[in-house]
């Protein structure tokens, strides 16, 4: 007979106590730890992980350490995801016997995303599509949905398939029971294994309720050892709490091999999927997708996105983002208006709004003007975040040409981050930046003084104005001197 016996499991961190305490002693959390009834391990305790485990661990025995430069190297194949966008982000394509967790917000398009691909993997290599979310009919209404997009071109040797019915190898199962999950995975010994999503998936041998901690901890590491040892790629789903972090113990994030997060505005039909972690690739790099009817479409060209159309107006500047490795020209409006309130209001959408107020100090101490008096509302097009220093130019730009009710020449680009002594720092990556520019038809890109591009910039067409400070750079920009109350 199995003897039962509780613990406490913090919610937040997983550290478990014998004991309850009202705080935990592990992360410091308040009213973090709840009861889990658990079932002793006994004789019959289970179960196809601990075969595999042992297996494994059997074939492997005796190990030993050896010297690094007799370790035998097995060149990393990866398998294209049928989404250049994604390849990007995973660092080229998915890794046999990785292990990819995929967060995001409720109804981003995490199961349209996965099933998509899913889709165009299951043209040439074999993927079970677990779905612990949705019934088999739902999916298969998606699939369908789908499919109604062109799909990625299948591999060379079934090319000579017929069109309209591409060969495929998907396997489908809705299920929440982890056993059954992993009996499965085992008997099918698929090349990739999706699973929507972790926190919906029950382990009938603990006690606790789907999606809790032990839960999530327990279910992610049975199917983590069966997905190694036999190669399996797994893209397991997460859900994320409502402040934005992924939801589960930090011990999902370092169990797996890449964390992905897939965000967008819900009221824009873009999607950006960023790596916060890959042990395979660089992280902060981007993959842009636009939703639509028939599913997530690739966004190749997404300075365009971020580009606002029209004519140019006063308080509008441009500049250029780097995210990862890839550059994005973005629109920012800034509108500076006389205030009404005894401290004026401040508001930015796409920009730390402490960014904003350092930005408006400096313009106010090395510029004189006098920003304090003046509301300043500040947005990117496109619902982007931009993050990076490099974007302080830009904003000063908008800031004081609406300010001063000036337009910007068109096809002028700013780069450059503001030190607090009103100088410009240079940037990384700028070349990258200057070529992506030119290519959208910019000519002029103001830029911290030193860069030494100035020959290579001419031969993409850009003029090149080069500044050691804010002033200096906006008298660039503007053509006028923004000091100057005549101007
Ligand atoms: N028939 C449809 N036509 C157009 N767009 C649709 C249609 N059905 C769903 N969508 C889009 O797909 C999105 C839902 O995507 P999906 O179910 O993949 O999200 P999810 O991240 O998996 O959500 P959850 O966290 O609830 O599982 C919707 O927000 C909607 O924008
Ligand atoms: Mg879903």
């Amino acid at each position: 007979m199995p003897r039962s016996s509780s613990s406490y499991v913090c919610q937040a961190c997983g550290a478990r106590t014998r004991q309850f305490f009202g705080r935990c002693a592990s992360c410091g959390g308040w009213n973090t730890l709840v009861e889990q009834v658990e079932a002793v391990a006994d004789s019959r305790r289970r179960r196809p992980v601990a075969s595999a485990a042992e297996t494994t661990a059997r074939e492997r025995q005796p190990r030993r350490s050896e010297p690094i430069q007799t370790v035998g190297e097995r060149p990393l194949q990866r398998l294209p995801s049928g989404y250049d966008e994604f390849d990007r982000v995973l660092g080229g394509g998915l890794v046999p016997g990785s292990l990819v967790l995929l967060g995001g917000d409720p109804g981003i398009g995490k199961s349209t995303l996965l099933l998509q691909s899913a889709r165009a993997m299951a043209s040439r290599v074999s993927v079970l599509y677990v779905s612990a979310e949705e019934s088999s009919q739902q999916v298969k209404l998606r699939w369908r949905r789908l499919g109604e997009r062109a799909t990625p071109e299948p591999a060379t040797e079934l090319a000579s398939a017929p069109p309209s019915e591409p060969p495929s190898d998907l396997q489908l199962l809705a299920e929440t029971d982890l056993e059954l999950v992993l009996q499965e995975l085992e008997s099918l010994r698929p090349a990739v294994a999706i699973i929507d999503s972790i926190q919906a998936l029950h382990d009938g041998e603990l006690g606790s309720a789907p999606g809790s901690v032990a839960q999530v901890r327990e279910c992610a590491a049975a199917l983590a050892r069966i997905a190694k040892g036999q190669d399996t790629a797994l893209l397991l789903v997460g859900h994320v709490t409502k402040e934005g972090m992924l939801a589960g113990p930090k011990v999902l994030e370092h169990l797996v091999d890449a964390v992905l997060t897939f965000e967008g505005d819900r009221f824009a039909s873009h999607r950006l999927l960023r790596a916060v972690k890959n042990r395979f690739g660089a992280t902060h790099e981007l993959g842009v997708f636009e939703m639509r009817g028939q599913g997530l479409a690739e966004v190749t060209n997404p300075s365009e996105l971020f580009l606002a159309s029209g004519e140019p107006s006063a308080g509008t500047a441009t500049l250029v983002a780097c995210e990862g490795t890839r550059p994005l020209v973005v629109d920012l409006q800034a509108l500076v208006s006389s205030t009404s309130y005894a401290s004026p209001r401040r508001s930015a959408t796409g920009i730390a709004v402490n960014r904003l107020h350092q930005i408006l100090a400096v313009l106010e101490k090395h510029l004189g003007l006098p920003l304090s008096r003046f509301d300043c509302y500040l947005a990117v097009a496109g619902g982007l975040e931009v993050e990076e220093p490099a974007a302080d130019l830009g904003v000063a730009a908008a800031v004081v040409a609406s300010y001063r009710d000036l337009t910007l020449p068109a096809g002028t680009v700013l780069v450059g981050e503001l030190g607090l002594g009103g100088q410009l720092r240079p940037v990384g990556q700028l070349e990258l930046r200057l070529q992506e520019a030119a290519r959208l038809g910019f000519h002029r890109a103001v830029v911290p003084r030193g860069t030494g591009l100035a020959g290579p910039a001419a031969a993409m067409g850009l003029q090149l104005l080069e500044a050691g400070s804010v002033a200096e750079a906006l008298v660039a920009a503007l053509g006028v001197d923004p000091a100057d109350d005549r101007a």
